[in-house]
């Protein structure tokens, strides 16, 4: 499997990168910092891709620019930290030319997405040992929180015992550091049409039209309802909305929330949640009402909306 992202191509070690491996893996800033000591000659090197590295969910770091390895980025599975079956452990290294430009974290964003949206795995884990500060701030960048030291942590190709320190992502929490949330402008009514119609397909309703998606801009447009929604990248994967009127509830102005849409796959990873309360802040209401079939009630106090207003009736 190959990926690739803005100035790098993670794909499969091979023995014929054995020379330029060798060229970063000799250093002894680098092998030892992980676990392992220094190279000693290409051969070694072109060893170890073999036995170690030519191995699935391992990826050298290519520089696009020259299509040359510069380091390595792995997914561990049942390793001393990663023992369950829906975990992982993060691995890295990088040449030393290579430090301070923000390549790990660039890689490792892309095998965590990987790890949680292909192989939907629920943890990630990641280690390093006491005094490595710059692997600390990788994983601090990248969302990772500290979980424990451990004293005596065994490493055997070095003949020594360190003191580690383990660091925890799981699916909620990344899902978290790549989702972001702002308003849906009129101009994005394309990707908020998508939304509805699945929101529509999935309580049963017949799909919306063209004049309907008319009136629906128009009033985007006026301001009468604003939109709110959860991106992923430039992907819209979530919205509701909220139209803001004035209630003599608390004499201030008062929104009523509506067409509350997750798309399955973002579902129970926190996004609602974010979303509601992104909405309520934004929208500026003092207060936010939802009108929900009994169904929903428990959804909808879990997510915030707790207080009680009697029955809601619609007049026809
Ligand atoms: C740890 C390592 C992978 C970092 O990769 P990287 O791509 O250089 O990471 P970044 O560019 O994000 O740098 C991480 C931090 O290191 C520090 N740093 C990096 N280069 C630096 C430099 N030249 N001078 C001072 N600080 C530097 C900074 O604190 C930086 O964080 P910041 O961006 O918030 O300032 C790399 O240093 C490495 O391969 N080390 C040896 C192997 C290793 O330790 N692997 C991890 C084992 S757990």
């Amino acid at each position: 499997m190959t990926f690739e992202t803005k100035r790098l191509i993670l794909r499969p070690w091979e023995e014929s990168d054995a020379e330029e491996c060798y060229r970063y893996a000799r250093d002894p800033r680098v092998g030892p910092m992980c676990g392992w000591p220094p190279h000693t000659g290409a051969d070694q090197t072109r060893q170890v891709i073999r036995d170690i590295l030519a191995v699935p969910e391992t990826y050298a770091i290519v520089w696009k620019e020259t299509g040359l390895p510069i380091g390595s980025i792995s997914l561990h599975f049942h390793s001393d930290l990663a023992e369950k079956d829906d975990e992982a452990e993060l691995g890295y290294w990088l040449g030393v030319p290579w430090w301070g430009r923000g390549i790990v974290p660039e890689a490792a964003r892309e095998v965590l997405r990987h790890a949680f949206a292909d192989l939907k795995l629920e943890r990630v884990w990641c280690g390093y040992f006491d005094g490595n500060e710059k692997s600390k701030r990788v994983q601090e960048k990248l969302g990772f929180r500290h979980q424990w030291v451990t004293d005596n942590v065994p490493v055997p190709q070095m003949g020594q015992t360190r003191k580690g320190h383990a660091n925890l992502l799981t699916r909620a929490q990344w899902r978290e550091t790549v989702t972001s949330y702002r308003r849906i402008m009129p101009e994005e009514i394309d990707p908020l049409w998508e939304l509805q119609k699945a929101y529509k397909a999935e309580i049963g309703e017949d799909e919306p039209g063209g004049q309907e998606r008319e009136r629906l801009t128009r009033a985007i447009e006026a301001g009468q309802i604003r939109f709110y929604g959860a991106w992923d990248g430039g992907q819209l994967v979530g919205c509701c909305s909220v139209t803001v009127g004035f209630s003599t509830f608390d004499y201030a102005p008062g929104g009523v929330f509506e067409d509350f849409y997750i798309r399955p796959e973002y579902r129970h990873q926190g996004v609602a949640r974010s979303l509601v309360r992104f909405a309520y802040r934004e929208s500026g209401v003092s207060s936010l009402t939802v009108g929900c079939a009994d169904c929903d009630m428990e959804m909808y106090r879990s997510l915030g909306f707790s207080i009680p207003l009697g029955n809601l009736l619609a007049f026809e």
